[in-house]
């Protein structure tokens, strides 16, 4: 974990003025403080309910939360129907920006909504209804919002899949759901070129090379690109032929404050995926109230924009349920930041006069990587507010951020939280709270989150900088837009979050963090056998077992590495079997980064592989991974007194 001196780190005020305009004040801590329950009771009552909710929480069942118990609602007809209903159909809800230049539509709210109704009629024409899974396939294109909106409309349950990843990723995927509909697009744009998409959808859903029999049933192709698609008829369908012509006419039915809106499959400490399962009010609730406290969003002026992809909790919450609940104006881009050069995100925030940006600190340190020049030759005045994700920033970057993106003066809302928090958790309110470069400060009112020891005891904040002042970062409270469970496996959901500190009903995050001197917390980074690539969360366990996946390989170990651009890096080490001795190891390494490419993502191809004779292991079989990452990371080598042989580490420094 890096160690940071928090002592010496200058802090930064919001500005006055922003601070007299803020959505959010201090008052929001107290009223949070003084009635946890009430305080969400009333964040709650922000959305519109068909019938009212009778309690706000029931616990009973834990880790098992009800949150709104009684409430119905519609989530599409909160993030639709319900502004255009109070005269803003005309507002723009999206300006959508292709990633071919001038390639661009702006839909309004009123059209959003003709545009979800539509879907949502010819979704129920294929037969869907309510608890069935769609898997969602897609860039970022319009039709990906609509899909999934029309799905929370229909109470049918989306699961959107990164169009980064790989037929089998999403074959795994679709199996685990049990998916009856995949929505995908013919193909999608990347850096210039129109690449294939429903090819990897064909092999996914094709019968053989799985043992099952595909549950899917329809795949609705949205005509992005133009390019030739294979076409099974009576399974594929056009959405231009299905959707287009459906009627703008849909009656919205009320669900259960927990009926199940959505999975999200992200990587745990094993191989497979989880299907992390978010419910209706709770989710809702959580996701518009940080999106307006955090965002200080005021829909009337605002152009937002979140960078992230919807393939992504990022995307899900900051993209598509929590701006569009709130009813603001945003931009959503299809692209690369360097498509087709690295103007291309300061062009847009020029365009639009985006005035809150909200991107991962990877893309910060590529930004600074370009220069301060760049940003330098637009006009980038309109931004009042930017926001970082997805791992620790480091305070360099928050710095050259703010100074490149915000002259110096706008305040910057590091938010740390997780796939399974739903939402933000740990955050600034840029109107409240003195920043310090690389923290996420204090967790937002109404949440409740600590660090402790191995024991469970809280830590000092402040008093200590050593090692010892590390603790675990654990949730301690219920919160609103809590994941309800690992779909289809309850037993792994106890095991993987609320075993570790199972005795005092806590949550734990997987997180390390430790608290600076004036009790701001510092989140160090995942302390399991996740790793964070990009802000792209992978586990060490899927790489390997795509890995010994190759036909060449007897045993793989892999590690996270520090890494200046990616925060992380995926750093191999791999046995090969005796047959392939003769394989030129350039080679054997080429196939297998391609093989981990195919199997998972290109975002999960390792940046070093090392075919080593062995790897360090303590007596009971377990590969000692902390000494990897030392060796990964070219430091001296820690305690290797349990491992079985020592003398490995000659044969594997031999192998960097
Ligand atoms: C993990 C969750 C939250 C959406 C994107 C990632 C790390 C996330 C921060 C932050 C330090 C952060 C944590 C967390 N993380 N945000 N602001 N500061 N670390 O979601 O894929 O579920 O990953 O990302 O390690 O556990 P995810």
């Amino acid at each position: 974990m890096p160690q940071i001196d928090t002592e010496v780190l200058s802090s930064y005020p919001p500005p006055a003025a922003f601070a007299d305009a803020a959505n959010a004040t201090s008052d929001l801590y107290d009223e949070a403080e003084k009635d946890r329950l009430a305080f969400w009771g009333a964040q709650a009552e922000r959305l519109s309910w068909e019938t009212p909710f009778t309690d706000v929480l029931d616990w009973s069942d834990a880790p098992f939360a009800k949150w709104f118990v009684g409430g119905r609602l519609n989530v599409a007809y909160n993030c639709v129907d319900r502004h255009v209903e109070a005269g803003h159909g005309d507002r723009v809800a999206i300006h959508w920006v292709g990633e071919p230049v001038d390639d661009e539509r702006t839909i309004t709210y009123a059209q959003l909504k003709d545009e979800v109704c539509k879907a949502a009629n010819a979704l129920t024409e294929l037969g869907l209804v309510a608890g069935d899974r769609v898997a969602i396939y897609m860039p970022m294109v319009p039709e990906a919002i609509v899909a999934m909106l029309a799905c929370a409309r229909l109470g049918a349950m989306h699961s959107v899949v990164f169009a980064g990843y790989s037929a089998s990723a999403l074959r795994a995927r679709i199996e685990d759901a049990e998916a009856k509909l995949v929505i995908t697009t013919d193909g999608q744009f990347r850096r210039g070129k129109a690449v294939s998409l429903k090819e990897a959808v064909d092999d996914a859903v094709r019968e053989s090379g799985s043992e099952r029999e595909s549950t899917v049933e329809h795949v609705l192709v949205v005509r992005r690109t133009g390019i030739d698609v294979e076409w099974t008829e009576g399974r594929d369908l056009w959405w231009h032929d299905i959707v287009d012509p459906a009627s703008t006419d849909h009656t919205p039915e009320a669900f259960d404050a927990e009926h199940p809106l959505f999975l999200l499959y992200t990587s745990g400490t094993t191989g497979k995926p989880k299907g992390i399962l978010h419910t209706s009010g709770g989710y809702l609730t959580q996701s518009s109230y940080t999106h307006f406290n955090v965002f200080d969003v005021k829909p009337e002026s605002d152009v937002y924009w979140c960078t992230a992809d919807i393939g992504w909790i990022t995307g899900h919450t900051y993209i598509v349920y929590g701006p569009l609940s709130n009813g603001v104006t945003q931009v959503v881009y299809e692209g690369t930041p360097a498509s087709p050069d690295e103007h291309r995100h300061f062009q847009v925030i020029e365009k639009y006069g985006v005035t809150i940006y909200y991107t991962a600190p990877t893309l910060v340190r590529t930004f600074m990587k370009w220069g301060r020049q760049l940003p330098a030759e637009h006009d980038l005045s309109s931004l009042r507010l930017l926001g970082s994700v997805g791992e620790p920033i480091n305070p360099e970057a928050w710095r050259w951020y703010r100074m490149a993106f915000g002259s110096d003066e706008t305040p910057i809302v590091d938010t740390w939280w997780q796939t399974e928090t739903g939402s933000a958790m740990i955050s600034p309110l840029p109107g409240v709270t003195t920043c310090k470069p690389g923290s996420a400060m204090r967790p937002l009112p109404g949440i409740s989150a600590k660090i402790v020891d191995d024991d469970g005891n809280q830590l000092e904040p402040g008093t200590d900088h050593g090692e010892q002042a590390n603790g675990y970062l654990v949730l301690d409270k219920p919160w609103p837009s809590m994941l309800r469970g690992i779909w289809g496996d309850p037993d792994r959901f106890k095991e993987t979050y609320w075993s570790r500190f199972a005795e005092q009903g806590w949550y734990f995050a997987g997180d390390g963090a430790r608290y600076g001197k004036d009790g701001e917390i510092w989140v160090l980074g995942r302390i399991d056998d996740v790793m964070n690539i990009s802000g792209h969360r992978i586990s060490t366990a899927e790489v390997e077992s795509a890995l010994v996946g190759h036909s060449g390989v007897a045993e793989a170990a892999v590690v996270g590495a520090t890494d200046d651009q990616t925060g992380q890096a995926i750093c191999a080490f791999v046995i090969l079997k005796a047959h392939h001795a003769d394989t030129p190891q350039e080679q054997m390494v080429d196939e297998l980064r391609k093989q981990v490419a195919t199997e998972i993502s290109p975002i999960a191809r390792p940046r070093e592989i090392h075919v080593v004779p062995e790897l360090p292991k303590t007596r009971s079989g377990k590969i000692m991974r902390r000494l990897l990452r030392d060796v990964a990371e070219g430091r001296e080598l820690g305690d290797t007194s349990t491992l079985v042989d020592p003398s490995v580490f000659e044969a594997i420094r031999a192998s960097k």
